[in-house]
């Protein structure tokens, strides 16, 4: 079967939920990828930012080989030798009482949503059911119905209804809008990203996370910081809310947190917010299983062993410099954004052509990305990448650029 064929059988037989780039890999080692073809390609995606420590991370694949051998899946009903060892391991690791572990990104979400509402009533004092939680405009954090009920985002929240209640969506970037909103005494918390991911790598003003978060403070506001993209050294430090020295009072994870191996999140919090939930309350069959247990706490040492958040910040400051010079030297690329290795050009409209067909273009020249919201291209290769590498990605960007002018 060639590439082709693959194309045709997923579209037959799955979902087209997705309309991917046209290309099938079938093999991945660290910044690289190979299609059913042979043709080697650089990651610039990253799984959306899964794939910090590299594809198939030699570490992360004994573990999860040798644990899958011994205990994979006990569920809650039991305990197993992995969860406190590992619960341990990732509260110490990035200083929080308690985690409530979870699968995927969007069930961190879930399960931050309500520990705030949880929260409000039993700790805030917020009348029944009178809880509010507030989002920013351009917000992403998943699929489930909580999290398109507070989408602005028609793709994402069209035809779904009706809606989850309780959700307030205000400007992102805009402080005062924020202070306005929590005027209400029923806020009981604001969930934000630090840089917004999907939305097309928006980056804040510098100081914006931190007064959204004293600003919180001051109203007895959680502040929920949603880094299942920015999170585990993607913008250059461990988290992007380390930027700010902000310490969110729930802060969601997940993506990285297994290096892309299996779908891992997790939640953190002080006592005060976490055991708010008890026992019977929220779960999930997969949540803490030994496996994941076992992956994430590998994934989490790798960042810290190969100092992915410096190699981040370090090729991230080469990238943006060198596709500041195409924004220079190019009619079609407007706009470079972002921090560390979370980074996005903004291509102008040209004829007929659009973020799609540079894309497209770029996949010919053996460079993976993908555009989002019509004119923007996300750059998110994994972490592991060296100079050189960053090196020929730019020659590549640059070519493919100059190709359509
Ligand atoms: C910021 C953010 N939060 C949550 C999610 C949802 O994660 P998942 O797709 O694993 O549910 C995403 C996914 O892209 C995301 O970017």
């Amino acid at each position: 079967m060639n590439s082709k064929d693959f194309i045709a059988l997923e579209e037959r037989y799955g979902a087209h939920n997705y309309h991917p780039i046209d290309v099938v890999i079938a093999k991945g080692e660290g910044v690289w990828v190979w299609d059913v073809e042979g043709k080697k390609y650089l990651d610039f995606l990253s799984a959306y930012s899964a794939v910090n420590q590299g594809h198939c991370h030699p570490k992360i694949i004994n573990t999860l080989v040798e644990q899958a051998k011994t205990l994979t899946l006990t569920s809650r009903a039991f305990y197993n030798n992995l969860l406190g060892e590992y619960a341990k391991f990732v509260t110490e690791y990035f200083g929080y009482d308690k985690v409530l572990p979870m699968n995927t990104g969007v069930e961190g979400g879930e399960t931050a949503v309500k520990l705030a509402r949880k929260w409000a009533y039993e700790v805030k004092g917020i009348r029944k059911y009178e809880a509010k939680i507030l989002f920013a405009e351009g917000n992403f954090w998943g699929r489930t119905l909580a999290a398109v009920s507070s989408s602005t985002d028609p793709d994402c929240f069209e035809g779904y209804g009706p809606f989850m209640p309780g959700f307030e969506i205000i400007p992102y970037n805009d402080i005062p809008a924020l202070e306005k909103a929590l005027e209400d005494p029923n806020v009981a918390a604001f969930m934000v990203e630090p840089i917004q991911g999907e939305a097309g790598v928006r980056v804040p003003d510098e100081g914006y996370l931190k007064k959204a978060y004293d600003l919180c403070n001051l109203k007895n506001v959680l502040l929920i910081a949603d880094e299942v993209q920015t999170g585990l050294a993607r913008t250059g430090k461990l988290l992007a809310s380390d930027h700010e020295n902000v310490k969110p009072d729930i802060l969601i994870l997940g993506k990285a947190l297994s290096g892309g191996v299996m779908p891992i999140s997790a939640v953190l919090a002080r006592d005060e917010i976490m055991l708010t939930i008890k026992p019977g309350q929220h779960g999930s069959t997969f949540g803490g299983n030994p496996l994941a247990c076992k992956v994430a706490m590998t994934a989490l040492q790798v960042l810290k062993d190969e100092k992915l958040a410096e190699n981040a910040d370090k090729m991230g400051k080469i990238f943006r410099a060198e596709m500041q010079k195409l924004v220079n030297e190019s009619k079609i690329v407007s706009l470079v954004r972002g921090k560390g290795l979370l980074n996005a050009i903004v291509i102008k409209p040209f004829g007929d052509k659009t973020a799609w067909d540079v894309c497209v273009a770029l996949k010919e020249n053996g460079l993976l990305a993908k555009p989002t919201h019509g004119d923007i291209i996300r750059f998110a290769p994994p972490l592991v990448i060296n100079q050189k590498e960053i090196e020929w990605a730019v020659d590549t960007i640059r070519k493919t650029i100059k190709s359509f002018e």
